[in-house]
């Protein structure tokens, strides 16, 4: 892999989901392994079916793919190959969402799921040079009594846990459902970050700040359609976990170029950029970085201001704060923008600067 020109800029991912880091080649290799048929003859067929026309239509293939994850290894070695990637990209840190309800409705145990990913998880510094956390999602378009039963077999794992989340259909499935869910999660140590205005209204962001007192809300693209919540976001700097290559690829946005980024920062809002899934929708973090400072003309201040603020919104302790804000100050001194900002991936990435069919 080339390394992206922002791979220079150390930064933390605060939005990524380490199932959507299934690469199509780990796919077929763990179907190999573990014997389990696919749809998809190819590499090429599959990757074909990266075509999505809105959220629903990628979790359709999402979930369908991840059934090849079936034991502790597995997990271990999908984590594993998204360190290599992130470090490559000048991620230093992640916190990490996972998505067990998918794991354990299919089969597998929750503490295969755990256990593998903490395996990884735990000298991730030692290992790839990346400090990492996990974050437990619930999936909001399952029942909010599954979640709890999540939580509490969860719970004997807390110390493994930095916080929960709340992530799949958006559309129908308010935060207000997984309230008792989410009030338990902070009780018991967790924090708490949530999906919201990403498909769905302004209004399900309120809601995730309100009633599920999220620190951070995941994408929030849609909160620039209530003035009154910008200035509430912008006045709590409320940090909003941007996706610029998913909001494409889902259809959110028509192009790069439209993304509204640009307007989020002018806003005032606290924003920091992330992959989401970057198996599925094209590049990593760093590409994300490239492709939005092209796509919008951003200035190499204002990526700088977005992994400032990716460690101001990380859940890192102050002492680690401070030392990773200075990694950023120092790498501010020496261009990563500019003449050489291509996309790190021409051929996927260029895909995304482009409108996506009618
Ligand atoms: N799960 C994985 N990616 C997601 C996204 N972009 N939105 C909601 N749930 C998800
Ligand atoms: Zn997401």
């Amino acid at each position: 892999m080339t390394s992206s020109p922002s791979s220079r800029l150390p930064k933390a991912e605060l939005h990524l989901h380490i199932e959507g880091t299934l690469e199509p080649e780990m796919i077929f290799a763990l179907a190999e392994r573990n014997k389990v048929p696919l749809k998809y003859a190819s590499l090429d067929a599959l990757r074909a079916a990266y075509q999505f026309k809105d959220l629903q239509s990628f979790l359709d293939l999402y979930y369908a793919s991840m059934v090849v994850l079936r034991t502790e290894q597995d997990f271990a070695e999908l984590t594993a190959a998204y360190f290599t990637r992130a470090h490559q990209q000048g991620v230093v840190h992640a916190e990490i969402f996972f998505d067990p309800q998918a794991h354990t409705q299919r089969g597998v145990a929750f503490q295969t799921v755990i256990d593998g990913l903490w395996s990884v998880i735990r000298d991730s510094e030692t290992r790839y040079g990346v400090t990492s956390k996990l974050i437990m999602c619930f999936l909001r378009d399952q029942s909010a009594e599954s979640a709890m039963a999540t939580l509490e077999s969860a719970l004997p794992y807390g110390e493994r846990l930095v916080g929960v989340g709340l992530d799949s259909a958006e559309r129908g499935n308010p935060p207000s459902k997984f309230q008792a869910v989410f009030d338990r999660a902070r009780a018991n140590g967790l924090k708490a970050v949530a999906h919201a205005g990403e498909e769905g209204p302004a209004a399900y962001v309120w809601e995730a700040l309100r009633l599920l007192k999220v620190s951070r809300v995941d994408h929030g693209v849609r909160s620039l359609e209530d003035p009154t919540l910008v200035a509430h976001l912008r006045d709590e700097k409320t940090p909003l976990t941007v996706c610029p290559f998913s909001n494409v690829r889902l259809r959110v946005v028509d192009k790069l170029q439209d993304h509204p980024l640009g307007k989020m920062i002018d806003a005032g809002l606290m924003c920091t950029v992330n992959s989401d899934d970057p198996a599925y929708f094209g590049g990593y973090v760093g590409d994300n970085f490239d492709g939005v400072s092209k796509a919008l003309k951003l200035p190499q201040a204002t990526l700088v201001t977005l992994a400032r603020n990716s460690f101001e919104a990380s859940f890192i302790d102050v002492t680690e704060r401070q030392r990773y804000l200075k990694l950023v100050d120092e790498a501010s001194h020496t261009a990563f923008v500019g003449a050489s900002a291509e996309p790190a991936l021409p051929n996927e990435t260029a895909s995304q600067l482009t409108p996506n069919p009618a």
